[in-house]
Formats: C-alpha cells, structure tokens, sequence
C-alpha cells in the first residue's frame, strides 16, 4: 500500500478544481451542488459533480461520476488525492466540510486499490479542509483483494 504524501497534487488546487466542477452540479432537487476532483499520479485531474433525478433516490454523488468517468476513459492509475466541495446553491465550500458519502467511500476504494494506493482525501469547508486517508474514512474496506 502505498502512503506515501500526494506528489502530484497540490491541496488547494485540487480544491478549486472540485469547487469548479460543482458549479456544473445538477441538483434541482436538493439545491445542495457537490464537486469531487480525483487526482492521479501521473498529474491528472478527473472531476465529477453531482446528477440528481427526480427519482429521487438515484441521485449520482460528485465522487461516483469523478470515479465513473476516470474509469470509463481509461485514466485510472494510482489515485493520490481526493478533493471534496459541497454546499448549498450559491454557498459551496462556505459551510461544514462535506465528506464522501459511504457509497462514495467505497466506490473510492475501488479505483484505489486497482492503483494500489491509500489516497489522501481533502474535505473543504468554510473555515477548515479536513484531511484524512481514504483507509480513515473507510476502515477494514471490502474490495477487489477480498474477492480473492
Ligand atoms: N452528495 C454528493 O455528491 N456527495 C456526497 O458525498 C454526499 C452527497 C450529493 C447527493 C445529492 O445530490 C446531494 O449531495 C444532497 O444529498
């Protein structure tokens, strides 16, 4: 595992690029816009917001699609960072940190472990980004090696 600290990736702009990619949410629903950046080893910088529904339990979280899309375009490759934005419409990233939900947590683990790493997680908030370790947040994971 590696836990070695991000290389690639600077905090705050991978903060600006999740606080960019909120601004394309989807959310008529909950008015509530999400951005997630995944950043990659090899200095890549896949974001995703979030895409409601009006079914509206089949919501996308901002890290699902960030993960979906790197993934599907074949840029998955040792997952360093992870940043996280959220807030209401017209307040993202003024209030409490927002921090991955628990599919999102899993989902997480997943593109980390095929790159082998433990990907530091930036949550931003208001007044404080929260940084944590993806296994911190998600200890004793489920994934790929537990299938083995
Ligand atoms: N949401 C995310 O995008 N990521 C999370 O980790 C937590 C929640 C979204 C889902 C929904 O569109 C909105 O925030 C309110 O729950």
């Amino acid at each position: 595992m590696d836990r070695s600290p991000a290389m690639n990736h600077d905090r705050d702009t991978l903060i600006a690029a999740a606080r960019a990619a909120a601004s394309k949410a989807y959310a008529p629903y909950s008015n509530f816009h999400v951005g997630a950046a995944l950043g990659f080893a090899d200095g890549s910088v896949v974001t995703g917001a979030n895409v409601e529904n009006a079914s509206y339990g089949l919501a996308l979280c901002a890290e699902t699609v960030a993960a979906g899309k790197a993934l599907s375009e074949d840029w998955c490759g040792v997952l360093e960072a992870v940043a996280v934005i959220g807030g209401q419409a017209g307040a993202v990233g003024l209030g409490d940190p927002v921090t991955p939900c628990g599919r999102c947590r899993q989902v997480l683990n997943e593109i980390a472990a095929l790159g082998g790493s433990d990907p530091v997680v930036w949550c931003a908030g208001g007044d404080t980004v929260l940084e944590m370790r993806l296994s911190e947040l998600l200890p004793h994971a489920f994934g790929p090696q537990s299938l083995a």
